[in-house]
């Protein structure tokens, strides 16, 4: 291994002060120069903050000469004059305190089952235990309220901060709690961009281990400017055995990477469907997701076949999880639950 990607590897163990995510994968490294032990480093950053410049060139350099055959580290960190405001790009201020770890869940398009795994996962993870948050970021279909079983206004705290609302272990804040019944949602873009940046900013969410976003379906400017609003830790991307296999989960990768957010893995849902009489049935076909994943050098996190029962639960208010959490549906979505956990940790 080259010595400039032995001092790469040393700086992903670098946390950006405040975050869980290292500075490699906020693409704060602009250059990385070695000549007869002497390494030569620059970061920028995108906001003024010459404390976090400190602390950066301090851990920057004792990483950098941690490294065999670094005894000289030249640390050199550009950011932009005080009172500009952060450009946007990967690294955001925009930090959320008191949450250990935020992901989103993003999809091709809608209908994949998005929510489901969102919701499915979020009770999961809660049943494990640890405090889970669930922020419902999909204004044109907010599924989280129907299927969390939740539908409130939210109470504002003294701070003039959302409190979320609570179900099955899980504190939720939803945008369909502050829309008004069924009246479509007809803000075009920059608006809608707004009023969402400014509600993911305003939940008062105490602490959290994780916070799951389900993202609004598709890859396009909209779902990339939300992950550019909230520092997201990484995403995980559902899709059909067939999306899959047309190629649509390349793009939700794609989408991540621009924003220099992890890929945590694939989750296949209706993957396929056993029959009253007990045979296997492939609607959309079988596999898509792990052989996309292989293709993309991303991890497979698992699959979820089509069961009535999450369905109903998805209508009811009940995830299956929490309804039934021995059952063969909950057992789907609670493997994909640890290895998140497994990938996250
Ligand atoms: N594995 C599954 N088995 C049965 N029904 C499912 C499954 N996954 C999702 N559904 C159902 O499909 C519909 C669409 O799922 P949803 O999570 O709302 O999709 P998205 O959020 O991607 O638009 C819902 O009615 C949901 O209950
Ligand atoms: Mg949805």
């Amino acid at each position: 291994m080259s010595l400039e990607q032995s001092i790469k590897d040393a700086f992903k163990g670098v946390n950006y002060p405040g975050y869980s995510r290292d500075i490699m994968s906020f693409g704060l490294v602009k250059n990385l120069a070695v000549a007869n032990g002497s390494a030569s480093i620059e970061l920028e950053l995108t906001s003024h903050n010459p404390e976090v410049a400190a602390q950066l060139k301090a851990s920057v350099e004792a990483a950098a000469t941690s490294v065999d055959g670094i005894d000289r580290a030249m640390v050199q960190i550009k950011m932009p004059p005080a009172g500009q405001a952060p450009a946007a790009a990967g690294a955001q201020p925009n930090r959320m305190p008191g949450i250990n770890k935020v992901f989103a869940v993003a999809s091709g398009k809608g209908g994949v089952g998005k929510s489901t795994c969102a919701v499915n996962l979020a009770c999961a993870l809660a049943q494990e235990g640890g405090e889970i948050g669930l922020l419902d970021c999909d204004i044109y279909g907010p599924s989280v309220p129907l299927m969390m079983g939740v539908n409130e206004r939210p109470m504002v705290s003294p701070e003039d901060k959302l409190v979320p609302l609570m179900n099955h272990g899980v504190k939720l804040m939803s945008m369909g709690f502050l829309l008004d019944g069924d009246q479509p949602v007809i803000w075009r873009g920059p608006m809608i961009m707004k009023t969402i940046q400014q509600f993911v900013m305003q939940v008062d969410w105490g602490t959290l281990d994780f916070l799951l976003v389900d993202l609004p379906p598709g890859t396009g400017d909209a779902q990339l400017s939300l992950c550019q609003t909230v520092p997201l830790d990484g995403g995980l991307i559902v899709t059909t055995p067939q999306e899959a296999s047309l190629g649509v989960v390349r793009k939700g990768i794609a989408m991540f990477e621009k924003v220099n957010v992890p890929i945590l893995g694939i989750v296949e849902n209706m993957s396929y469907f056993t029959a009253p009489g007990g045979e296997r049935v492939e609607i959309f076909g079988h596999g898509g997701g792990a052989s996309e994943a292989e293709r993309q050098g991303t991890a497979f996190l698992g699959e979820i076949p089509l069961f009535t029962e999450i369905r109903e639960g998805g209508d009811t208010g009940v995830p299956v999880v929490v309804k039934d959490p021995e059952g063969a549906p909950a057992q789907a979505f609670s493997k994909i639950a640890a290895a998140l956990r497994a990938r996250l940790d």
